[in-house]
């Protein structure tokens, strides 16, 4: 049985990656409505694999006795200025997911709950990958500066950039 403050703490991390998923939903349409494909289709996988990471979440906290909450969510931006803006804000956005992870983690120590705690290695694992490419797509956008002819191969390669299996 899942002791209430580490259910309550999955349940704020089913929160914010449903959340992640909902904002990488209109970074996707912003990028699909303003010329970048490559972006689009990027980002659109990635509100998917947020998704998952949610779903393993609930059903985690479903099959150890406790009660998923299907969270209410809070409408994500409309517009966004640019590429590095977008890149800017997904780095800024999964370290502060890392954190999160980290805290449920440090609960689960000081609660002495070593299933969820090995569960929530993956996690650790994902955070590690996702925080990464954040940083190797803006490194690229650096290289990239205001030439729109890069940018253009850039949006043409980010699948391959961000190693994605759908590349
Ligand atoms: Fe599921 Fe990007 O953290």
């Amino acid at each position: 049985m899942l002791h209430e403050q580490i259910a309550l703490a999955l349940n704020k991390q089913i929160t914010l990656e449903a959340q992640s998923s909902h904002t990488y939903l209109a970074m996707a349409v912003w990028a699909e409505t303003s010329g970048y494909d490559g972006t689009a289709a990027f980002l659109y996988e990635h509100a998917e694999e947020e998704r998952m990471h949610m779903l393993k979440l609930m059903r985690f906290v479903n099959e150890r006795g406790g009660v998923a909450i299907v969270p209410p969510l809070t409408a994500p931006a409309v517009g966004y200025p640019g590429l590095d803006a977008i890149f800017q804000s997904i780095l800024e956005h999964e370290t502060t997911v890392t954190a999160s992870i980290n805290s449920v983690v440090d609960e689960c120590l000081t609660l002495k709950d070593y299933t969820t705690h090995n569960f929530m290695q993956w996690y650790v694992a994902e955070q590690i990958e996702e925080e990464a490419m954040a940083r190797k797509i803006l490194d690229k956008l650096a290289l990239v500066g205001g030439d729109r002819g890069a940018l253009y191969l850039f949006d043409r390669d980010i699948l391959s950039l961000a190693g994605s299996p759908n590349a």
